[in-house]
């Protein structure tokens, strides 16, 4: 499934339109996306990593967070997921406030985590890790076999330990892990993190095929070039705070960098 086409016109280009997905427009100011955050601000004890932090996905749509190091890009992730806890109404997921429900509960509801650095089970086999990943799934079209499908290059490492396998090997696997729970939202954080180039070419096919089964994403990613290539809107963090948002063709390569570096 990809996004809704634009519906009703009448609405659109009005005061309360904001772009939607893939170019389309939200029709109703009542409409909202799939994930709302709203304000929110958060850290670690007294240090705080994110001020006043709002932004939206639509259903189907790739949004990309991108920023420097320490720009809050993972917190993000874990204030969605619910590692990090914040106010309820801040963090909204199908118009439900999910703010201080547990990463459990948020899986159930559909959102899963692929974290930085992957982190496998490297004791577990390929097959045992995807197994855990669908410990708890929803129904949904995501299966081993679909996983094996999606990433050929594990499909002969299926009885191998997650240990012995290449980075992009355990990229691949971490994502397919997520898969397993059928997630509404996947969280991928830093996709390409350490990876050769044509093994970040690769794994970057499998997203529009994701997305093609109905799965929303947000990718977080210090390398620019995949991210802004892939996604439909982009949103630039510098030191906890939304500095740009916009889609790629509305936002020029200076004015990421400028974002990016603060400059
Ligand atoms: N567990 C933690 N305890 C204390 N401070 C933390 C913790 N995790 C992150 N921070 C701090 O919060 C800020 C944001 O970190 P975060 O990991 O969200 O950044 P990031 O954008 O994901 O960076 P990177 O690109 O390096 O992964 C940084 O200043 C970081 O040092
Ligand atoms: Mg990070």
């Amino acid at each position: 499934m990809h996004a809704h086409p634009v519906e009703a016109a009448p609405a659109a280009g009005g005061p309360n339109a904001s772009p939607g997905p893939r170019g389309g427009v939200r029709t109703s100011p009542l409409a909202e996306g799939l994930l709302e955050v709203e304000g929110v601000s958060t850290g670690y004890g007294s240090f705080r990593a994110l001020f006043d932090v709002s932004l939206h996905v639509d259903e189907g749509e790739i949004l990309a967070v991108i920023g420097a190091n320490g720009a809050g890009k993972s917190t993000l992730l874990k204030t969605i997921c619910g590692l990090l806890r914040t106010e309820d109404s801040t963090v909204r997921f199908d118009g439900r406030p999910i703010g201080t429900l547990p990463a459990h509960k948020r899986v159930g509801l559909g959102i899963s985590l692929v974290p930085e650095g992957r982190l496998v089970f490297p004791s577990l086999t390929v097959h045992e890790n995807l197994l855990v990943g669908g410990h708890s799934r929803r129904t949904g079209p995501w299966s081993v076999s679909k996983v094996r499908e999606l990433f050929p290059l594990l499909d002969r490492l299926m009885d191998k330990q997650a240990a012995h396998l290449s980075g992009g090997e355990q990229q691949a696997l971490a994502i397919g892990r997520g898969l397993m729970a059928n997630p509404r939202l996947l969280l991928l954080d830093e996709v390409s993190l350490g990876l050769a180039p044509i093994v970040v070419t690769e794994l970057y096919k499998a997203i529009p095929r994701i997305v093609a089964e109905g799965t929303t994403l947000i990718i977080v990613e210090q390398d620019i070039g995949q991210a802004v290539a892939v996604a439909d809107r982009i949103v630039c963090l510098l030191e906890g705070r939304v500095v740009l948002q916009g889609r790629p063709d509305e936002v020029t390569r200076e004015q990421i960098s400028a974002a990016y570096f603060g400059i």
